[in-house]
């Protein structure tokens, strides 16, 4: 297990806008070492830690989530953009750069018995896992670990994510 797993990560100048460089995760998943790699050490990290379900963002979060709860055995929480889930549903606002999103989970996916571990495919601004984090604890859950293949540590989400009181892991910056 030595894949350079930043070397699989593509760079893609002006994406979604101009100025921008898009950190692609298409490439490394692509790459069987790479997906597996990734997956295994992010649960890694988590063992021993009593993690009894893995939370994954969509989308690119269902990605890794799944690998990771696969690599945990334990099941996988689906964090899903509004209007999705067909079951009762609670959700969490949280703010774009222009705008509002909503992030929801069924209501019984997790609940006090639950310890869970966040995961996502970047933290960026923090914002995403924040509302996520937020969400996933109204249900009683204890939510103390999350999990990420890539950290933008100058946008400064990790920090904020930690002053939740969260543990972050990434695998590159
Ligand atoms: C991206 C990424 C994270 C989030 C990080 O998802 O996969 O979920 O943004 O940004 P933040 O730390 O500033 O909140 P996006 O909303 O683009 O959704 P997608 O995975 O469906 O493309
Ligand atoms: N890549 C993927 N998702 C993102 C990025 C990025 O560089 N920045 C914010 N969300």
């Amino acid at each position: 297990m030595f894949t350079d797993l930043k070397a699989l990560v593509r760079s893609i100048p002006d994406y979604p806008k101009p100025g921008i460089i898009f950190r692609d995760i298409t490439s490394l998943i692509e790459d069987s070492a790479g997906f597996s790699e990734s997956c295994e050490r992010l649960a890694a990290a988590h063992r021993g830690k009593d993690i009894t379900k893995v939370a994954g963002i969509e989308a690119r979060g269902f990605i890794f989530g799944a690998g990771v709860a696969i690599a945990l055995g334990v099941g996988f929480v689906p964090v899903r953009k509004a209007g999705k889930l067909p079951g009762e549903t609670i959700g969490q606002n949280y703010a774009l750069e222009y705008g509002v999103d909503t992030i929801e989970i069924h209501a019984d996916a997790v609940d006090g018995d639950d310890n869970v571990l966040l995961i996502d495919d970047l933290i960026a601004t923090g914002g995403t896992a924040i509302a996520a984090v937020s969400l996933l604890r109204r249900t009683g859950a204890k939510v103390e670990h999350t999990g990420f293949v890539i950290d933008l540590p100058d946008i400064g989400g990790a920090e904020k994510l930690r002053a939740h009181g969260v543990a972050v892991e990434a695998l590159m910056t």
